[in-house]
C-alpha cells in the first residue's frame, strides 16, 4: 500500500484573529498528484494534470485571483515530489501508512428542490486519509456517466481530507439517486441515497416496518415514538 502514501506539504497562514485563511497544498502518490490554492475553505486554483492547465473554479462575483506560471511550477513540483517519495518510501518502509475511512458522507441538493428545475446534487465526503476518494453516481440504479465533477482533496485541520462531488440533475418525482464512495480503507463502497418523492401519510403498516428497521440501528427513542403511533 506504500505506493498510495500521499506526501503533503501544507503552508497555512493563520494569524491570532484571522480575517482570512489561505492554504497551498502540493502532494503526490504514484497514481495521483495535487497542487492547489485555497482561501477560507474554498478552492481558488488547482492544477488539472489531465487538461494540462491551471483551473480557477471561482464564482464570477469574486475578484479574480490568478497564479502566473501555476501549471508549469505544479508539473515541476510533481516531479520532485515523486523523487522525494522514493526516498521517503525507503526510509519509512517499516512504518505502516495510516488509513482512515471517510468519517461522514452526506448527500444533499444545492438549491431547494423544485420538480422540473435544474439543480445540483452534492456528495460531501470528509474525514478520510489518505486522499483521494472515488465517487460514482447512480440514477434509478443505473450508473450515471455524465454531468458529475469532483474537486481536488481539501485538507481538514486534523490532517484528514474532504472531497465534494457534484451532479447536475433535474429533480423529477420518484427518481432515486445514490453516490458511492470508494476509499483505500473501505472494503466496500459507502453509499448514500437521495430520493425525490412526495410525502404521504405513512400507514400503520409502514410504520411497523420502519420501527423494526430502526431497532437494528439502536435508535431507542425513535422506537418509542414510533411504537406509540402504532398502538
Ligand atoms: C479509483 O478509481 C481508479 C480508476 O478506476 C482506481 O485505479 C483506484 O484504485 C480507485 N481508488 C480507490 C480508492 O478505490
Amino acid at each position: 500500500m506504500k505506493e498510495l502514501l500521499l506526501f503533503l506539504s501544507c503552508v497555512l497562514c493563520v494569524s491570532a484573529d484571522p480575517l482570512h485563511s489561505d492554504i497551498a497544498i502540493g502532494g503526490c502518490s504514484e497514481s495521483d498528484g495535487e497542487n492547489m490554492y485555497g482561501l477560507d475553505g474554498e478552492e481558488i486554483a488547482y492544477a488539472d494534470f489531465n487538461k494540462q492547465e491551471f483551473i480557477y473554479p471561482q464564482p464570477p462575483f469574486i475578484d479574480p485571483i490568478t497564479v502566473p506560471g501555476g501549471y508549469e511550477s505544479s508539473v515541476a513540483f510533481q516531479h520532485s515530489c515523486r523523487e522525494n517519495m522514493k526516498l521517503f518510501g525507503k526510509g519509512m518502509k517499516d512504518y505502516p501508512p495510516e488509513q482512515d475511512a471517510p468519517s461522514a458522507v452526506m448527500i444533499y441538493t444545492r438549491d431547494e428542490v423544485e420538480f422540473g428545475e435544474k439543480n445540483t446534487l452534492i456528495c460531501h465526503v470528509t474525514g478520510f486519509y489518505p486522499a483521494p476518494v472515488n465517487v460514482s453516481w447512480t440514477k434509478n440504479e443505473q450508473k450515471v456517466t455524465q454531468g458529475s465533477t469532483i474537486n481536488v482533496p481539501y485538507p481538514n485541520k486534523d490532517g484528514t481530507f474532504t472531497q465534494i462531488s457534484r451532479l447536475q440533475f433535474t429533480p423529477q418525482q420518484g427518481d432515486i439517486y445514490s453516490c458511492a464512495v470508494q476509499h483505500l480503507a473501505l472494503t466496500q463502497p459507502l453509499t448514500k441515497i437521495y430520493g425525490t418523492h412526495v410525502k404521504t401519510e405513512p400507514s400503520v403498516h409502514q410504520n411497523m416496518g420502519l420501527t423494526l428497521g430502526l431497532v437494528g440501528v439502536a435508535a431507542g427513542t425513535f422506537f418509542l415514538v414510533k411504537g406509540n403511533e402504532c398502538s
